[in-house]
Formats: structure tokens, C-alpha cells, sequence
């Protein structure tokens, strides 16, 4: 089938096979590796991105699925050089261990800021209730999201 769908702000065609999965798309075809494949199935997280504004697992996502979809992955986050804020925030709360779940945690806590900047605590762990992580225990995942609401409030009022 082809393939029409923006990544990362690039409008893209691409030939794919009907059966392929966002995530493989993301991974093997654009080479975005940021995205992680844990359980392939649903339930842990690691291969999160935005989809149309809504954190989805790119592993449940078929290709015609994404059909004409805005797609932003992990790699948007970052600009050149810089991290963006909740990256600064993961990094200095200590959010971050094997890093393994760290781009899904990203992208589920950039969908939750994006449409709700002062989220509550219930609000932090409801959106993160999709993301599994074997290290943190979460309370460092939740203080970043926090933390990184709270700056980018500031940014805004300054
Ligand atoms: S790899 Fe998609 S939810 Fe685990
Ligand atoms: S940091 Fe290792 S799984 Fe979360």
C-alpha cells in the first residue's frame, strides 16, 4: 500500500506492506530507533508516540491505520543539540535507569502536558498508566513530569 503520514513534522509516501505495523514503519523504514519494541502487544509502553494529538502503542497501530496520521516520535523532542525540558526534567529527577521505557514515558507524559499543562498527581498516573518500569518505581518519572510542568509554566509567564 502507500503510505501518506507526516513524522516529525515531514510529509512523507511510503510503499509498505499492509501487515506492517507503525512501530516497524517508525523503526526499520524512517530509521527511528527511539521507539521501543517491549511486549509487542499492548501492554508496556516502550513503543509510545503521538498520534493525532493521543499517545498510542505503535505496536497496535497497522499501517492503514496510520493513514494520513501526524506521527511525532521521541526524536522530535529534542532540538539539535538540546533537550527539551521534560528530557532536562527526566534527566535531573532521576527518571532514568536503563532508559529502556524512557521514550514511551516521554512521548505518554508529552501527550498529557500538551493538552493539560498543570496536570495533578491522579493526572500524571493516569496518563502513565499504559508505561512500565522495571528500575524507577515511577516516583522519580512522576516528580519529572511535575517538575517539567512547573518549568515550562515559568518559561511562559517570564
Ligand atoms: S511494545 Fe508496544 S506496548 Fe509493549
Ligand atoms: S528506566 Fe529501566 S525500565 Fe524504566
Amino acid at each position: 500500500m502507500l503510505l501518506k503520514l507526516t513524522v516529525n513534522n515531514r510529509k512523507l509516501e511510503l510503499s509498505v506492506n499492509d501487515s506492517m505495523r507503525l512501530l516497524d514503519i517508525l523503526r526499520d523504514e524512517l530509521n527511528l530507533t527511539g521507539t521501543k519494541e517491549g511486549c509487542g502487544i499492548g501492554e508496556c509502553g516502550a513503543c509510545t508516540v503521538i498520534m493525532n494529538g493521543q499517545a498510542v502503542c505503535s505496536c497496535l497501530v497497522l499501517a492503514a491505520q496510520a493513514q494520513d496520521a501526524v506521527i511525532e516520535t521521541v526524536e522530535n523532542l529534542s532540538n539539535d543539540t538540546r533537550l527539551s525540558v521534560l528530557q532536562e526534567a527526566f534527566l535531573t529527577s532521576g527518571a532514568v535507569q536503563c532508559g529502556f521505557c524512557t521514550p514511551g514515558m516521554l512521548m505518554s507524559a508529552k501527550a498529557l502536558l500538551d493538552r493539560n499543562p498543570d496536570p495533578s498527581e491522579e493526572e500524571i498516573k493516569t496518563a502513565l498508566e499504559g508505561n512500565l518500569c522495571r528500575c524507577t518505581g515511577y516516583i522519580q518519572i512522576i516528580e519529572a513530569i511535575k517538575c517539567a510542568a512547573q518549568k515550562m509554566k515559568n518559561l511562559k509567564e517570564n
